[in-house]
């Protein structure tokens, strides 16, 4: 079976903290970081301490089912996997998919949480794939989303600026157009026309950690402990670097996977962490930077949230046609990076 996009949504918190507001708390300038990031400004919730993931969550879910719903005849019913990426949930345990489960009234189905930080999106994409690939269920509910403002040492200016609140959520499904072509024909001939049809439609991804690289990006304990309070640690430049080396280098990988070449990439959706990153990638690949949309400048970087916050967006303005091929690429903790090629 071969599994689309058919519906997004996405949620960010009313709050809006400028770099002017971050000026007045800590050493830093709406200067610095315009230059350094593209960040103007970034979206921090404000909700209690332990619904604050779990309510972005159901926003961003409950506006791609309707999307989902206004477009044809789908029922939430039909979830048959949920899946959260995020670094950030409201609780140890339950899982946010548990939780967001509840929360939406959906079936009994099996519903889990991936950690993978900034390329967290992507590997939850990815898993919703293989399973409607395989069979094991038609549609999926994916949600990426991360509330940092949690996390974030707010006295560090080298992390405090870069990062945003927010959750992005898609609905994956089998594709009955393409379920039809597969067994619609009867001699050898249609059969193998059939399959190669699906196959060109199939998502590609390419996923990788170097799982080395945790000295550069870390986190050691959650925040659910009030007393022991831990934040991110980051080696700015060293994720820089490695941002700039690997994307191009796995998007590069995944394109021939596809067996596409750069220029048939309609756009490429990258994770939003710093508009250098994007418009150096931009220059590696040698495609122009208006292929590459992005929200940073508004949203700062919201972890896993960023790449389907993004997808929504671009959805809801209707800059995304069906049949566009689409690349997405994702880097961050472990060091851990991906990318994906596939057909909105
Ligand atoms: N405001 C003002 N000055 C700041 C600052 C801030 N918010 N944050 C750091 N600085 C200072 C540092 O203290 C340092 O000063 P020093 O040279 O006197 O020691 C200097 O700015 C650092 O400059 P530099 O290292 O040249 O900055 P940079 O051009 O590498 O930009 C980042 C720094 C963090 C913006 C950039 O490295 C980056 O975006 N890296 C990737 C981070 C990322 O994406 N993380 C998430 C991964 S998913």
């Amino acid at each position: 079976m071969t599994p689309r996009i058919i519906a997004t949504g996405s949620a960010l918190p009313e709050r809006i903290v400028t770099n002017d507001d971050l000026s007045r708390k800590m050493d830093t300038s709406d200067e610095w970081i315009r230059t350094r990031t593209g960040i103007r400004e970034r979206r921090i919730s404000e909700d209690d301490g332990k619904e604050k993931l779990l309510k972005l969550s159901v926003r961003a879910a409950e506006a791609a089912i309707a999307m989902a719903e206004a477009d044809g005849a789908f029922s939430r019913e039909e979830i048959g996997l949920v899946l959260v990426a995020t670094c950030t949930p409201d609780m140890a345990f339950p899982a946010m998919a548990c939780r967001l489960q509840d929360a939406l009234s959906l079936p009994q189905v099996a519903a889990f949480d991936l950690s993978l930080a900034c390329s967290g999106f992507l590997a939850a994409l990815d898993t919703a794939s293989a399973y409607i690939e395989s069979g094991r269920c038609r549609t999926a509910l994916v949600v990426g989303g991360d509330v940092m403002s949690r996390m974030l040492n707010w006295d560090d200016r080298n992390t405090a600026v870069l990062f945003g609140d927010g959750a992005g959520a898609v609905i994956l499904s089998a594709d009955e157009r393409f379920i039809a072509a597969c067994t619609g024909g009867n001699t050898a001939e249609e059969k193998s026309a059939d399959e190669k049809a699906a196959d060109a439609f199939r998502p590609r991804f390419a996923l990788h950690s170097d799982g080395g690289g945790e000295a550069a990006l870390y986190c050691k304990a959650m925040y659910f402990n009030e007393n022991e309070p831990e934040s991110e640690h980051m080696d700015g430049r060293k994720v820089f670097e490695f941002a700039v080396r690997k994307v191009p280098e796995v998007i590069g990988e995944v394109l021939r996977l596809a067996g596409t070449d750069a220029e048939d990439i309609s756009l490429f959706v990258l994770h939003q962490a710093n508009y250098r990153i994007i418009e150096a990638v931009a220059k590696r690949l040698k495609r122009p930077i208006e292929k590459f949309p992005h929200n940073i400048e508004r949203c700062g970087n919201t972890t896993a949230g960023s790449m389907p916050i993004l997808l929504d967006e671009l959805n809801r303005e209707g800059k995304l046609r069906r049949g566009d091929v689409l690349c997405l690429s994702g880097f961050g903790a472990g060091l851990s990076y991906g990318a994906a090629v596939l057909r909105w």
